[in-house]
């Protein structure tokens, strides 16, 4: 069972702390990503699991055997059965598809015969069959990046940790490597350890997903869409996808939108000041004196705004929205808004209701460095 635990594992390089009492657990057979911006540790982690570092404190154990403790000895890793590709995925130049796949097996003694079969299988898996004798020069980027990913299932492993494997490729590829990666996952029933700093594609290909901050430390763990929509603090939320933030500011019992005279009907959780955060899908646009209340909005909660920036993007238009010096992000189906009568131009007024808001205060706006 290719199971991973980590237990307070701490990892520091001259006396800087990257990881601190980290402590996760990837059950068999899920696809398990860690998500987190660029610097933030994660590859440090995936190289703790990998056995190309120990960690200076607390323990890793795959499979419910430890493999490495901050004392004593840790398993090398070419016994931990895990299949491994690095960010820059480093195929080797001067090898033919073949050679690059088989590699490893030859290192670890493989006879002949079960060096083909194993190398040949890998080769087929990542639908790079016909191929096997071209350089790398001559593959483009996606299929070099199969060949890395071949590399690493030749010897069968049961685990595979992938650290950011589609960073280079186009948005085409990327979304069609995404679709392979879970196909591999469920044909070979692996377990797959996946790093990114990309939330689109942590949510498109996860099971769950960790969500490590800039600190190093993990703030919240869950189903795609349980990360989405109930985001555990303001780093999360603003980390996975576009963000409007609205301060509010208090004046006794009322809330007012920015430094403006307009009242924010919503209840807010406690007293004090707040920041509220939506995406710009949750922002409900009409025409003055045309409001119609929709499902899940927060009514009455009408604002006036007013619109600041019509950009056409094809399927969707994209309205930059100004309430008392508030500036939002909004964006509205092209088809609906042309059925419904919301085709803006700049300048015009409208009326703007929200729904699916979450509500920050404003000291962890502050303390989390939330530009509003
Ligand atoms: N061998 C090392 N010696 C010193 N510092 C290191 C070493 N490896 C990593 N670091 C530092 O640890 C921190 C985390 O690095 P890491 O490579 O894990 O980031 P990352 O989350 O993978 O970022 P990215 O998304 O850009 O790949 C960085 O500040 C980095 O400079
Ligand atoms: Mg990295």
């Amino acid at each position: 069972m290719a199971t991973i635990q980590l237990d307070r594992v701490s990892k520091a390089y001259e006396g800087r702390g990257v990881l601190q009492d980290l402590s996760l657990t990837v059950e068999h057979g899920e696809c398990f990503t860690l998500l987190g911006p660029s610097g933030c540790g994660k590859t440090v982690l995936l190289r703790l699991i990998a056995g190309f570092e120990n960690p200076d404190s607390g323990s890793i154990s795959i499979g419910g055997e430890v493999v490495a403790a901050a004392f004593g000895e840790s398993l090398p890793p070419d016994r931990r059965d895990l299949g491994v590709v690095f960010q820059d995925y480093a195929v080797w130049p001067h090898m033919t598809v073949f050679q690059n796949v088989s590699y490893p097996l030859k290192l670890a003694g493989a006879k002949e015969a079960e060096l083909r079969e194993r190398t040949q299988r890998a080769v087929d898996l990542v639908n790079l069959s016909g191929l096997e004798k071209r350089l790398p020069s001559e593959l483009s980027g996606g299929q070099q990046q199969r060949v890395a990913l071949a590399r690493a299932l030749a010897a069968n492993p049961s685990l595979m940790l992938l650290d950011e494997p589609l960073s280079n490729l186009d948005a085409n590829l990327r979304e069609e490597m995404r679709f392979e990666i879970k196909e591999l996952q469920h044909k070979l029933d692996i377990t797959i350890f996946y790093v990114t700093h990309d939330q689109e594609v942590a949510l498109a290909i996860s099971d769950r997903i960790a969500i490590m901050d800039d600190k190093g430390i993990i703030s919240q763990i869950g189903a795609p869409l349980e990360i989405y929509e109930r985001p555990a603090n303001i780093f999360v939320f603003s980390f996975m996808g576009l963000a409007n933030f609205m301060p509010l500011r208090r004046e006794g019992a009322t809330l007012f939108v920015g430094e403006g005279g307009q009242v924010f009907s919503g209840s807010a959780p406690a007293d004090g000041d707040y920041v509220l955060g939506f995406r710009p899908s949750d922002v409900i646009l009409s025409r003055p004196g045309k409001e119609a209340a929709r499902p899940g909005m927060v009514a009455p909660g009408f604002l006036r705004g007013r619109i600041k920036r019509a950009s056409f993007l094809g399927a969707m238009i994209d309205y930059q929205v100004e309430i008392d010096g508030v500036f939002l992000r909004t964006e509205l189906e092209s088809h609906f808004a042309l059925d419904e009568g919301l085709l803006f131009a700049e300048g015009e007024e409208c009326s703007v209701a929200l729904h699916n808001m979450h509500w920050f205060t404003r000291e962890e706006a502050a303390k989390e460095g939330v530009r509003i």
